[in-house]
């Protein structure tokens, strides 16, 4: 991605034919994504990147002439934005991308064998696409699902608890032309149609979001707490949210299971088992 930070910001009325093609294209969903930052436009870049990103499967050097036109902003600001996060594609991207997640907790579950078995399986090693066009493999860091480790995402939608024959199976049916259904959420789609979800617009595919709430695992620390009787004290889980413009947010209800069993006994009045265990462990005597 060759861009200078030399002259001026790119003019809109002066594009490229590429940049002048997304514009296009894309000028009214980049309206309605700038009409979402009143104070400060440039704060629109990250899913103005997304949309265009939409369009060619990648963040081309005429996305990031138009995101710079648009904004107001040097192509040098804009490509420092795109080649700094990882869900900005530099080069052509499969119609799936799959994501395996190598960290720390995904690997000792096994998160390095799934990576593995597909790289022999598709032929490719990160951040590489298959020939056909359809599939482009990443490890990835922590992908913020730690407690179904080790886990899978396609287009960003997740694979549990993936095994190696799992990861293979679902893959397959990518190749396949399917599209299997991820362990939570959405139904998978396109990684360009993803794009255009990050761009902040919704899914609007007749029932395409699940209505799953949060997972046994994901809740399991909480009912912990519950059967435990810790929370944190004082905390009351409708405690008005203040916005800054002098209004208060009421906080989105917090289903039962997710409420602190008490306050009546707040973490620390007296030893939980598990610190019982680290304190044995580090053989120091209590009163
Ligand atoms: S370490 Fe894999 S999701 Fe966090």
């Amino acid at each position: 991605m060759n861009v200078s930070i030399d002259g001026a910001p790119p003019q809109l009325d002066k594009l490229s034919p590429a940049a002048q093609a997304l514009r296009q294209q894309l000028d009214g969903q980049v309206a309605e994504i700038l009409a979402r930052y009143p104070d400060g436009p440039r704060s629109g870049l990250l899913p103005l990147l997304h949309l265009v990103q939409s369009v060619d499967g990648y963040v081309t050097p005429a996305g990031v002439e138009y995101c710079a036109a648009a904004l107001g902003i040097h192509k040098a600001q804009v490509a420092a934005v795109a080649t700094f996060y990882t869900m900005y594609k530099r080069k052509p991207t499969g119609e799936y991308l799959v994501s395996v997640c190598t960290n720390t907790m995904c690997n000792v579950l096994g998160g390095q064998e799934v990576y593995d078995t597909l790289t022999e399986l598709l032929g490719v090693g990160h951040d590489e696409t298959t020939a056909d066009g359809r599939i482009t493999l990443e490890h990835a860091e922590c992908l913020a699902a730690c407690d179904y480790g080790p886990v899978m995402t396609v287009n960003y939608d997740f694979f549990d608890e993936v095994t190696p024959d799992g990861a293979v199976d679902v893959v397959n049916r990518l190749r396949g032309g399917e599209r299997p259904q991820p362990s939570r959420g959405a139904r998978l789609c396109s990684l360009k149609e993803m794009a255009v979800q990050l761009a902040g617009f919704a899914d609007d595919r007749d029932g395409a979001v699940a209505d799953l709430g949060a997972g046994a695992a994901t809740l399991r620390g909480n009912r912990l707490a519950e059967q435990h009787g810790i929370s944190v004290p004082g905390f009351d889980p409708n405690t008005p949210i203040p916005t800054g413009d002098g209004r208060n947010a009421r906080p989105t209800a917090v289903p039962a299971a997710n409420k602190p069993a008490s306050d009546r006994k707040p973490a620390g009045d007296a030893p939980q088992p598990q610190d019982k265990l680290l304190s044995d462990a580090k053989g120091e005597t209590r009163d």
